[in-house]
């Protein structure tokens, strides 16, 4: 599917995608590499197979808990050993968790949304950073939330570890600002995908849709869109920067 050899946005770079087996990573996966990239497609489902098959030679399914330090360090690896660098990490996996007030969230529970959710992407840049300061700078996406702009009721788990991704992305694109390291958030609203239960590759409903004031649900690959061009040489001179990606949610 990929030929870097007729350009795109991302030739010749080489980009590492978590959460790539389904919605807003499989249609990333699947952008990236129309666009030139190659691409490193992780996942714990298995889902990730069947992304980086549909790809072809230029992707590579790795099986990762993006909570597993030496599990995320594989992953990385596996991106520089098969195609000699690393350009774009893109920090997407992550997990809703369970639902309710607070004084009713399950402590365990509460523990394995932010190592999934905020945790994972600190691992990853943790591996990744070194790898792209190595071949002379990068780009870091990670995926926050429209949660991690405004309160949410119900989710204060997942909220609170998307709050901290935007934290975690200000604070290391400063760390590497002189170093070309670009580190940015996307923040998507309510998106029709396997976190809102939505079956691969369905279309979103359009008789029940959340409340965004484009009244509609966000499609994954307008979250992939967003993500290209924050991976991409367009945004060479953006970073730190936590954009929302919401159909106007945290505009209200
Ligand atoms: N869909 C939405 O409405 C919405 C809104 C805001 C933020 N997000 C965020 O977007 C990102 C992508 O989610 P999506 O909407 O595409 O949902 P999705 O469920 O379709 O995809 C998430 C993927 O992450 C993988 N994953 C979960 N835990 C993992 C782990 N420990 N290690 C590796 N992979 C893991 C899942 O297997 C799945 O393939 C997530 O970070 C999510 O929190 C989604």
């Amino acid at each position: 599917m990929s030929d870097s050899t007729h350009g795109g946005r991302l030739a010749g770079k080489v980009a590492v995608i978590t959460g790539a087996g389904s919605g807003i990573g499989r249609a990333s996966a699947l952008l990236f590499a129309r666009e030139g990239a190659q691409v490193v497609c992780g996942d714990i489902s298995g889902r990730q197979d069947k992304t980086a098959a549909d790809i072809g030679d230029a992707a590579i399914a790795v099986q990762v808990d993006v909570a597993k330090s030496a599990e995320v360090q594989r992953m990385i690896d596996t991106a520089v050993n098969s195609f000699g660098r690393l350009d774009v990490l893109f920090n997407n996996a992550g997990m809703s968790g369970d639902r309710g007030p607070i004084a009713e969230l399950d402590e365990n529970s509460f523990d394995t949304v932010v190592a999934v959710n905020l945790k994972g992407a600190f691992l990853g840049m943790k591996y990744a950073i070194p790898k792209m300061l190595a071949s002379g700078g990068g780009s870091v996406i990670n995926t926050a939330s429209a949660s991690a702009l405004v309160g949410w009721k119900g989710i204060a788990a997942y909220a609170a570890a998307k709050g901290g991704i935007v934290q975690l992305t200000k604070s290391a694109a400063l760390d590497y600002a002189t170093q070309n390291i670009r580190v940015n958030a996307i923040c998507p609203g309510m998106t029709w995908t396997g976190l809102a239960n939505a079956p691969e590759d369905s279309d979103p409903p359009t008789d029940i849709v959340p409340p965004q004031p484009m009244k509609r649900w966000g499609r994954a690959d307008e979250l992939a869109s967003a993500a290209l061009f924050l991976a991409s040489d367009e945004a060479s001179f953006i970073t730190g920067t936590a954009i929302p990606v919401d159909g106007g949610y945290v505009a209200r």
